[in-house]
């Protein structure tokens, strides 16, 4: 299949949030990818569902919303109100996972659990059939701009491995300095979704810059 990008809005301009998202909206890019941190499971503190409502009501994108906060099951209906489309949560922070993952689905969500760099990809053995997406932190959570951790690549062939082996059906999706330097090498592993946040909105041209995520290898671009 062809894979998808998806733009994070933490790495966008806060004070012109909207001209950002709309942006988006006009590019080649697949999802909104939106990242929420509590200050407590990551060390920074991003936004909460006030905003990322706001997100929704200019999206024409689905919303990819990536929880990286502690007791999530408890904000479920919340981020679905507020208008999640996927929702994720880390697997280190959920004691009963499995019953997170149903409360999502129970609320109409794609739902997705994400594991940080130090997590086994086989913790989510016993689960990889009822999720719709994985999604591999090739960074510690918490901040964009940071640098691809390559040990990144052997845990996306080895949950490749495990997918197509049980028929499974959830999305490999990679999170965290993912840029033109790398991309090919994570899809050629096995990924489905590339999040991209500073190599996209810090580029000179953002939708150009999606539209290259996008269209690996093609050389010649729009303006
Ligand atoms: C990191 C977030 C990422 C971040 C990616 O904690 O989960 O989604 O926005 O940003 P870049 O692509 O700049 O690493
Ligand atoms: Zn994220």
């Amino acid at each position: 299949m062809a894979h998808f990008i998806a733009p994070s809005i933490l790495s966008a301009d806060f004070g012109h949030l909207a001209r950002d998202i709309e942006m988006v909206n006009d590019s080649k890019a697949d999802w909104l990818h939106v990242d929420v941190m509590d200050g407590h499971f990551v060390p920074n503190i991003s936004f909460g569902p006030a905003i990322v409502k706001e997100i929704k009501n200019h999206s024409k994108l689905p919303l990819d919303v990536h929880l990286m906060i502690s007791n999530p099951d408890q904000y479920v209906e919340t981020f679905r109100e507020a208008g999640a489309d996927h929702l994720s949560v880390h697997v280190e922070a959920c004691t009963h996972l499995h019953r997170t993952i149903q409360n999502i689905k129970s609320n109409g969500m794609k739902a997705g659990v994400a594991l940080n760099p130090h997590t086994n990809v086989l913790e989510i053995e016993d689960i990889l059939e009822d999720v719709d997406i994985v999604i591999l932190m090739s960074v510690n959570p918490g901040f964009g701009g940071q640098k691809f951790i390559y040990r990144t690549i052997e845990k996306i062939s080895k949950l490749r491995q495990m997918i197509d082996d049980r028929n499974a059906k959830a999305l490999i999706e990679i999170d965290g300095g993912v840029g033109l330097q790398n991309a090919e090498r994570i899809l050629q592993a096995g990924a489905d979704v590339l999040v991209a946040g500073n190599s996209v909105f810090k580029a000179e041209n953002p939708t150009l810059a999606i539209y290259s995520l996008k269209n690996l290898g093609i050389k010649t671009l729009y303006a």
